[in-house]
């Protein structure tokens, strides 16, 4: 879906968000969010805490489950994606601070394993994921499953593409202060969510969009894989659809 701006775009997901979490509520179940950092989520976010202030949109309901954490990283730093999330969204909502995950960038490297399979197991237990937002890098990466990643991969710590630490670099303040790993959702694991919407602005994500759309199928452009979710869209501004 191409939107005339990624405002418009940002309120109708948001709106989306909201619809499923009352939904969800009115029948006395839990909503189960995948959620995604960077900035294309954050006008999502902003929308979601208007509700809560001006409509009474409670997240006492609400697990949530974050895609990605640079490793390592102290979750009080400003750049991980714990300050982030906190920033945008939970600082500012009733949800429970026990139903909130993020993968925790401090785990020591003996422990990796272990750790990524209990978060797999936590998603599982809550019931599997109702709805996932994602992002998009430019190497096609969702979540930080750069190219490579297999279609069945879970929750791991991965290497990220030399271009993914070049966007980061000004929020780091220099590309040598970025991570060289991250502990992220595999491909499998965001497949298996229920609903998924990916946002896209912009001109700069235009190429990818359209590889990630019209392209083959390819673990090189790990979002293609998306392709064949029955659930999927795509949510574009003009911009980032230009290419299509
Ligand atoms: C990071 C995140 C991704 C995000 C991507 C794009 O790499 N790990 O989840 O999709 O950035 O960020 P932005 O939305 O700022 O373009």
């Amino acid at each position: 879906v191409i939107f005339e701006s990624s405002d418009e775009a940002s309120l109708q997901v948001a709106e989306e968000i909201a619809n499923l979490i009352r939904d969800k509520q009115s029948k006395g179940e839990t909503c189960v969010l995948g959620l995604a950092t960077g900035s294309s989520p954050i006008r999502v976010y902003e929308e979601l805490v208007r509700m809560h202030r001006e409509e009474g949109l409670s997240f006492k309901n609400v697990i949530t489950f974050n895609l990605d954490e640079y490793l390592p990283m102290e979750k009080d730093n400003r750049q991980s994606y714990h300050h982030f999330m906190h920033e945008h969204l939970f600082n500012h909502v009733d949800i429970d601070p026990e139903n909130i995950n993020i993968p925790d960038g401090m785990v020591p490297p003996e422990k990796t394993k272990e750790y990524c399979l209990s978060y797999e197991k936590k998603i599982k237990d809550a019931g599997g994921i109702d709805f996932q937002l994602l992002g998009i890098g430019r190497t096609g990466h969702i979540g930080f499953n750069e190219p490579g990643s297999h279609y069945n991969s879970g929750t791991r710590v991965i290497t990220l593409d030399h271009i993914t630490r070049v966007d980061a670099g000004p929020a780091f303040l220099g590309i040598d202060n970025v991570p060289r790993k991250a502990i992220t959702m595999g491909i499998a694991t965001v497949r298996s969510a229920r609903r998924i919407v990916l946002l896209a602005w912009g001109q700069n994500k235009a190429d990818i969009i359209k590889k990630t759309i019209e392209g083959e199928i390819s673990s090189e452009v790990p979002a293609t894989y998306l392709q064949e979710h029955d659930n999927c869209t795509f949510v574009l501004d003009e911009a980032a659809g230009s290419e299509l």
